[in-house]
C-alpha cells in the first residue's frame, strides 16, 4: 500500500496519523493555523448559502459518478476538514468502503483523525498532494475537491492522483474556475472580483494520456469545475492502419509516414542552405 515499511513512518503524537511530509510548504494563513478549520468552516457556509443549496445536495454531486462496489479503497486528498468522507460514512454505509485520507495540513488532518476516530475503516496520512506516499495502482477512486488550484504543482498532483489508481478506476477532482463561455459578463467580473481564484481555467492540459471517459461539468453558479475520468491503460485503442476510400487514400498510418518523410526532406534541405 504504501512506499515506505510502515514500521519507518513517524506518527503524530498519539493518533494512527501517518507523517510522510512536513507541513511548512503549506500556506500557515490559511491551512495550519489555528482559526483554519472555523474559517475554513465559515467560508463553506457562506458557498452554499451563496449557491443555495446545502453540503449534503452539494457532496451528493460531486461522488454521482462514481460507481462504488463493496470493499472498494478510495483515496481522498486535501481533505480539509473531512466533509466528503462524512458523507461517505453516512451515505455508502454498505459498502464497507476504505477510506484513506491526506493533507498537507496538520491542523486539517488531526482535526479529521478526532472527527472520525470512532470508524476503523478510515487512515490517515499527512503528506503533498503532489508525491503521494502510496505505491502505484492500488486505490479503485482517488478524489478531491477544493484545493488543487493551490497544490503548488497542479500537474503532479494530478499525475499522482492517476499513479495510485488502479488500470479502470476513476480520477475525480475540481476546484475554482469560472466556466469559459461566461467571460465578459458581469456575472464572471463579480465573481472573479469576489476572489482572484475563480479565474482559474480548468486544467484540461494536464490531462494523463490515458485519460478515458472523461466527463466535465460546473458546479455552484458554474464557478467550479469538476473533472471524473477512467484511467485505461489500454486508451486511446486505434487501429492506425484501416485505408481511406478516398482521392487522398492511404490510412493514419501511411499518411503520417509520408508527413515525416516530407518534414525530414525539407528539414535537410533548409540545413543545406542556411
Ligand atoms: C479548501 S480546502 C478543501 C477541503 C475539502 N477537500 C473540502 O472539499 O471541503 C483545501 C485543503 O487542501 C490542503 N492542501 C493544500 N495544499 C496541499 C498539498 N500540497 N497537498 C495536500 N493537501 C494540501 C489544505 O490543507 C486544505 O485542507
Amino acid at each position: 500500500m504504501y512506499k515506505q515499511s510502515l514500521k519507518n513512518i513517524k506518527k503524530i503524537k498519539n493518533t494512527e496519523i501517518y507523517i510522510f511530509s512536513k507541513t511548512t510548504k503549506i500556506d500557515k494563513q490559511n491551512y495550519n493555523s489555528e482559526n483554519s478549520i472555523k474559517h475554513y468552516k465559515n467560508f463553506l457556509n457562506w458557498l452554499m448559502k451563496t449557491f443555495k443549496t446545502n453540503n449534503k445536495k452539494f457532496r451528493n454531486d460531486l461522488f454521482k459518478d462514481i460507481q462504488f462496489k463493496k470493499n472498494q479503497k478510495i483515496l481522498i486528498t486535501g481533505v480539509g476538514n473531512g466533509d466528503d468522507v462524512d458523507f461517505l460514512i453516512k451515505n455508502k454505509k454498505n459498502l464497507n468502503l476504505k477510506i484513506y485520507t491526506q493533507d498537507l495540513s496538520e491542523k486539517f488532518i488531526i482535526h479529521c483523525y478526532k472527527r472520525f476516530r470512532k470508524q476503523n475503516n478510515i487512515f490517515y496520512n499527512l503528506s503533498n498532494a503532489s508525491n503521494l506516499p502510496f505505491k502505484d495502482n492500488v486505490f479503485d477512486h482517488t478524489y478531491h475537491f477544493g484545493g488543487i488550484n493551490l497544490f503548488g504543482n497542479i500537474k503532479r498532483s494530478i499525475n499522482e492522483m492517476f499513479r495510485v489508481t488502479k488500470d479502470l478506476g476513476s480520477i475525480n477532482f475540481g476546484d475554482e474556475g469560472v466556466a469559459r463561455w461566461l467571460d465578459n459578463t458581469v456575472y464572471a467580473e463579480m465573481m472573479i472580483n469576489n476572489n482572484k481564484l475563480w479565474d482559474r481555467k480548468i486544467p484540461l492540459n494536464y490531462l494523463p494520456f490515458n485519460s478515458s471517459n472523461v466527463k466535465i461539468r460546473w458546479l455552484l453558479g458554474n464557478c467550479f469545475y469538476f473533472i471524473n475520468i477512467k484511467k485505461n491503460n489500454n486508451f486511446p485503442n486505434v487501429n492506425f492502419k484501416v485505408k481511406h476510400k478516398s482521392p487522398r487514400g492511404g490510412s493514419i498510418y501511411s499518411r503520417y509516414v509520408e508527413y515525416k518523410k516530407i518534414k525530414k526532406k525539407k528539414f535537410q534541405l533548409n540545413k543545406k542552405f542556411d
